[in-house]
């Protein structure tokens, strides 16, 4: 991947179901993304120079990828239910 490129503009390349959610990102238009958190995901290994995972769950628009990182995306139940709970909270917005 080219450098820059974030954790969902990368799984979008990849395609299929590990494509997190995206709320308030369109890739277009500049500076959009990092506000509605639906598109969370786990990074269980930060990369290969420092493996050590990430302490919180990451907005996968806006955080870049690294050689050797790993991301838990539909298998951790931490990130389905973080999901769950913004997109209700989004949801209940007016
Ligand atoms: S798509 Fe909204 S925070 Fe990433």
């Amino acid at each position: 991947m080219p450098e820059g490129t974030t954790i969902l503009n990368a799984a979008r390349q990849i395609g299929g179901d590990i494509v997190p959610p995206a709320m308030c990102y369109y890739s277009t238009l500049k500076g959009s993304g990092g506000k509605c958190r639906t598109c969370l995901v786990k990074v269980v290994k930060g990369s290969e120079k420092d493996p050590r995972p990430m302490p919180k769950l990451v907005a996968s628009c806006q955080q870049t990828v690294m050689d050797g990182m790993e991301v838990a995306n539909i298998s951790s139940d931490e990130v389905l239910n973080a999901r769950r709970y913004r997109c209700v909270h989004v949801a209940n917005q007016r």
